[in-house]
């Protein structure tokens, strides 16, 4: 007790206080009962549809005779079997995220291309989502030879009574300038365009372009280097909301045999498109990738992809990581990293971010979602790699997986500036 509580006399309290005390109390209790016992949600019943609660506590503990996982690149961890794509859900902020009436489709496919690999861009105006196919990778269908592929879909040809069962939209590849080479990020629409980061194939640069979404898609090349050295193969890009451009630089191009060895760092850079400068803000990744902002851009995530190796193969001791960074008010330069997520299956890759602060991360089984202080709340279970996602508005959720596209109706919305 604190100095002073003693000298309360209680039995002297009017009787509709202690009443009303009680009664608070009393709600108190269940409130935090309700929220620390995960109980409830072993009720099947109480959970939303197409969900599984994994009760942390549940394989806290495998003992002598459990089944480890040795590869985190394999299909992920499923420790109830339930067959994707499914809710998987470790903690109860989850619930807030995807609403009570959730679903998660299959809405386009294709075996043999690697179709929606990154670069998920959506445009409100047409409801239409972009992407960029693979580049380099498996079932890609690109190499220094051959360029990647821009394609689209439009989201009303989704029909509105998804139930799970898959179905197949069509995508329309666009027909882009020879000044886009391996696209691999995008974001936007900025300024009424794509805003597209590319790779470079060869000897052709890796650039920053705006792509005008509608025919003849030309293209307007931002960027295509550093003081006269060309970047390694530009991976990631997000709009601050500043209006300053934010983009990451790493080795895939030169891991997946279509760019010359690397001759920078991995890093990250800021753009300003109106003068034209361009800096570094963060350094000392081995791979740096992803790259989202909160809704009030005062901080930054990057994952780092390092433990995806290309033809050098994967390391599962090189880091699955999202580092957290504070944004420079003045200068924009990112500072204070720390931790933010490990990710237990793959590698995390594209991030975003909702409303609540929530970021969502693409990795070896899925979608990934931790809550702002860093815990894992659940996935968008799929049993295969997510290289990243996008917001369609409120409430929609474009998944790419490589050879498919999944749509999540949920109920979280985009912070503003993580598109
Ligand atoms: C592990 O398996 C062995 C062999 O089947 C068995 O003897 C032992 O009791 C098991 N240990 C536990 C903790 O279940
Ligand atoms: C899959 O993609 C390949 C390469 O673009 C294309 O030739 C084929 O028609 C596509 N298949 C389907 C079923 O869309
Ligand atoms: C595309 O061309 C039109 C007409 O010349 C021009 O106004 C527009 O700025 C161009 N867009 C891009 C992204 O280059
Ligand atoms: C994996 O990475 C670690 C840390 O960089 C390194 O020491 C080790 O040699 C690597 N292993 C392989 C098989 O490349």
């Amino acid at each position: 007790m604190r100095k002073g509580e003693t000298e309360q006399q209680p039995h002297l309290r009017p009787l509709s206080v202690m009443v009303i005390s009680i009664f608070v109390c009393a709600l108190a209790y269940v409130a935090f009962s309700f929220a620390k016992d995960p109980a409830w949600l072993r009720d099947t019943s109480s959970l939303p549809p197409q969900s599984v609660f994994v009760d942390p506590l549940s394989f806290a503990v495998m003992g002598a005779n459990g089944t480890f996982r040795q590869n985190s690149f394999d299909s992920g961890f499923n420790p109830t079997g339930t067959k994707p794509p499914f809710f998987q859900v470790f903690d109860q902020d989850f619930l807030g995220v995807l609403g009570q009436a959730p679903s998660i489709t299959e809405i386009a496919s294709n075996d043999t291309f690697a179709f929606a690999h990154e670069a998920p861009i959506y445009d409100p105006v047409q409801d239409f989502v972009y992407f960029a196919s693979n580049d380099g990778g498996p079932l890609g269908m690109s190499d220094i030879d051959h360029n990647n592929k821009v394609g689209r879909i439009n989201l009303k040809d989704v029909s509105t009574n998804l139930k799970g069962t898959a179905i197949n939209i069509p995508v329309t590849e666009l027909s882009l300038p020879d000044t886009i080479q391996m696209t691999n990020g995008g974001t936007g629409p900025f300024r009424g365009n794509l805003l597209l980061i590319n790779s470079g194939r060869g000897a052709l640069p890796p650039s920053i372009a705006l792509v005008n979404p509608n025919p003849p898609h030309n293209a307007t090349v931002l960027l295509d280097n550093f003081f006269g050295r060309q970047f390694n193969s530009l991976n990631d890009i997000k709009i601050h909301p500043s209006g300053k451009i934010f983009f990451t630089d790493t080795v895939y191009g030169w891991l997946n045999h279509f760019r010359p060895e690397p001759l920078m760092p991995s890093q990250v850079y800021r753009f300003d498109p109106d003068t034209g400068a361009v800096r570094v803000v963060a350094t000392d990744f081995d791979k740096s990738n992803g790259i989202a902002f909160t809704g009030d851009g005062k901080t930054a995530y990057i994952a780092d992809t390092g433990a995806s190796g290309g033809f050098l193969g994967n390391n599962q001791t090189e880091p699955a990581t999202i580092y957290a960074f504070d944004v420079d008010p003045v200068s924009l330069a990112f500072k204070n990293r720390r931790i933010f997520a490990y990710s237990d299956a793959g590698v995390p890759d594209g991030v975003q971010v909702d409303t609540e602060g929530n970021v969502y991360a693409g990795c070896g089984d899925g979608v990934h979602v931790w809550n702002s202080e860093g815990t894992l709340i659940g996935k968008f279970f799929l049993g295969s790699t997510s290289a990243n996602m996008a917001f369609a508005g409120k409430g929609r959720l474009v998944i790419m997986a490589e050879t498919k596209i999944f749509l999540a109706e949920i109920a979280a919305s985009p912070s503003l500036f993580t598109s």
